[in-house]
């Protein structure tokens, strides 16, 4: 009988299953399309103990009781689709595990109903992509406690390793799985958009070529900015078509694609009235690239007057590195103030110092950043946000100067830097205290009688017969 079953031998599905086979565990393994799952054992299985089978029922048939079961279908209808096939031959106490990217709703939906037929279930985050589903991802499971501890010993041996120890950790009760790693999403889409931007800037105001760009990220990647996301940067810079010998990033089209992870975080931001204004303005970079045919028709009807004043490189090149910083502090900041009030509202529990933890190794978005993040969290675990936190705000008050320097320039070579802009407007915003809506309020008050408060005499409505 084997230990484990997994649905879906996707890029994730099949590199899972090899990493739990390489763990010791016995693995039964079930798609959609069965040529896949013969392809997949003659081809990529070895001396894991991992077995296809081609129909629902034996696969369910070979696994231990309670049975433990691993999709990794594409998110949302395949996975009810296959949830309502395995139910007929489950039994109470089953477990179902959703490794998808799925909306964090459609998993609080399938725990309430399969609850009603005793069926654990619970909805994992994993972040890592092929590599880390192969070698040790970041996985974020949520849902009860009694399902987490029926496969915990499984999970925490394949997730990645940090000197902080596995990077999986019990999230909180219900969707906090799945709610905590659309988040993730949703920042990996800032640190992206924010990287993109930097990149932008080195390319057309230093005129620097894709092997300089790439010597660059790799000397910040040995220090603050060390990240995954950092590391695979300037692998990309320095890759060459091998076709026309030209960097390959250059001949790739300017479109970004997305699924929809970014979009919920967003949504979820607004519907929570947290604001999540970089998180946003990733998300509208990836939107505004897809108007390819607009822009380059746009583009013509332009005249763009360049500055033709000489740069310091250097200075530059420092200022840069200060600016995503801020920028990335500023998302991260954004998206847990969105974790932790989610958590809030939905009772998830959620501890954001282990979330960190579980961040540092495997996840895309693994960065040094974390472990400043983590000690500023466990000073103070009530702290929603962290610029309240005397140490982010030096942190961020040390490199403002070059973040305006850096969105100024952006400006004058008309480079369009939306993650950057809106992290210091974001930031400005915080820390004033007097922000215009006043003149917002009497404007409503004029047209729509909406009232407003007076600074002056707290706690009355009041309402101006304008004219
Ligand atoms: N790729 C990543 O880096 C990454 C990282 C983290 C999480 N994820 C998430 O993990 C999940 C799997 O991703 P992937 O990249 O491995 O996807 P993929 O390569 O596109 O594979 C999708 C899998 O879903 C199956 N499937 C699709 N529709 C189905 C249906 N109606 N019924 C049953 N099975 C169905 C496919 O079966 P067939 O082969 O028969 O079509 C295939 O096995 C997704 O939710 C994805 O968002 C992906």
């Amino acid at each position: 009988m084997k230990d484990i079953g997994l649905i879906g031998l996707g890029v994730m599905g099949r590199n899972l299953s090899l990493n739990i086979g390489n763990k010791g565990f016995s693995v039964a393994v079930f798609n959609m399309t069965s040529q896949k799952t013969k392809d997949f054992i003659e081809n990529e299985v070895g001396k894991q103990d991992i077995t296809g089978y081609y129909d629902i029922k034996s696969f369910v048939e070979s696994l231990k009781k309670p049975r433990k079961i691993l999709l990794m279908v594409k998110a949302g209808k395949p996975v009810d689709s296959v949830i309502e096939k395995l139910i007929p031959y489950l039994d109470e106490g089953d477990l179902i595990m959703d490794g998808g990217n799925t909306y964090y709703r459609d998993t609080t939906r399938r725990i309430n109903e399969l609850n009603e037929k005793k069926i654990l279930y619970l909805g994992i985050g994993i972040s890592g992509g092929e590599e880390g589903a192969l070698n040790g991802p970041s996985l974020m499971p949520g849902g009860s406690k009694k399902a987490y501890d029926l496969v915990k010993d499984i999970l925490i041996k394949i997730a990645a390793e940090t000197e902080s120890g596995p990077c999986c950790t019990y999230i909180g009760n219900d969707s906090a799985g799945h709610f905590v790693k659309m988040i993730h999403n949703g920042i990996e889409y800032g640190i992206m958009q924010a990287m993109s931007e930097t990149y932008d800037i080195l390319g057309k105001v230093l005129k620097l070529s894709a092997d300089e760009i790439g010597d660059i990220f790799e000397k910040w990647n040995e220090g603050e900015l060390n990240s995954f996301l950092m590391e695979i940067s300037y692998k990309i810079m320095r890759h060459k078509d091998e076709e026309t010998g030209k960097p390959t990033v250059e001949l790739i089209l300017d479109k970004a694609g997305q699924k929809g992870t970014g979009k919920w975080t967003v949504q979820t931001s607004i519907d929570m009235g947290i604001p999540a204004v970089s998180l946003n303005a990733a998300l509208e970079g990836r939107v505004l690239s897809y108007f390819k045919e607009e822009r380059l028709n746009l583009s013509k009807k332009v005249a763009k007057d360049y500055p033709k004043d000489l740069y310091d490189k250097d200075k530059i090149i420092g200022d840069l590195e200060n600016s995503l910083l801020f920028s990335n502090l500023i998302l991260f900041s954004q998206g847990l103030w969105v974790m932790s009030e989610g958590s809030k509202v939905n009772n998830f529990d959620i501890d954001i110092s282990e979330v960190l933890k579980i961040w540092k190794g495997g996840c895309i978005i693994r960065s040094k950043m974390l472990d400043f993040m983590r000690a500023v969290i466990d000073e103070d675990k009530e702290n929603v946000n962290l610029l309240n936190n005397k140490r982010v705000l030096e942190f961020l008050m040390t490199r403002l100067d070059s973040i305006k320097y850096i969105t100024n320039i952006a400006r004058n070579f008309y480079i369009p830097t939306l993650v950057h802009n809106s992290a210091l407007d974001y930031f400005f915003s915080m820390i004033e205290g007097n922000l215009p809506a006043n003149f917002i309020q009497a404007q409503r008050d004029f047209f729509g009688a909406h009232t407003y408060n007076r600074i002056d005499k707290g706690g009355i409505i009041f309402h101006t017969k304008w004219e």
